[in-house]
């Protein structure tokens, strides 16, 4: 049995250390949380995406009576850009919540099935995307690209046929 090791690296940093466009961005995530459908969890999310012709597409959680119908802030952008800009490279994407019940007081991790679809967009692109997680307090985790985020992730060519 041999153990092997994952390096990961991630930036922490203040939000006002970020371009101007990151800023912005970071912004346009806080904004759109407040059309979050969410009042099945109380969990508001927000997720903007930059992309390389500038434009941005932003995307806010949308529950549902019947839960799993429900979709994430992040695959709600991401899909939308997909549909709208399918030859666009998506450059960064900025995600932050807020809750109803309670103060959130560090950065919200995206899920395990939205970081398998920003990674299939990486791949599709052959380009990294940098991901911008946003916490309450104006700090900001920064990856630069969603591989670091998803060790083992799943991958086109595990499916041979492709
Ligand atoms: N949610 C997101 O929108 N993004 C995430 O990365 C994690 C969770 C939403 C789904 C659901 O509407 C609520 O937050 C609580 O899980």
């Amino acid at each position: 049995m041999i153990e092997q090791k994952i390096n990961t690296s991630f930036f922490i940093a203040d939000l006002d250390e970020l371009s101007t466009d990151e800023q912005m961005l970071v912004e346009k995530a806080q904004n759109i949380l407040k059309t979050s459908y969410s009042s099945y969890s109380g969990f508001s999310v927000g997720a903007s995406v930059l992309l390389d012709n500038g434009v941005t597409v932003e995307g806010s959680n949308q529950e549902n009576v019947a839960y799993p119908s429900g979709l994430c802030a992040e695959r709600v952008a991401l899909f939308y850009t997909g549909a709208q800009y399918p030859n666009s490279t998506i450059k960064t994407i900025a995600i932050s919540a807020l809750s109803k019940s309670f103060e959130i007081k560090d950065y919200i991790s995206p899920c395990g099935a939205c970081r398998q679809v920003m990674a299939e967009y990486e791949e599709k692109q052959n380009a990294k995307i940098k991901v911008l997680l946003h916490s309450p307090n104006d700090k900001v985790l920064i990856s630069n690209s969603v591989e670091d985020l998803l060790p083992f992730v799943f991958r086109s060519p595990f499916l041979k046929r492709f």
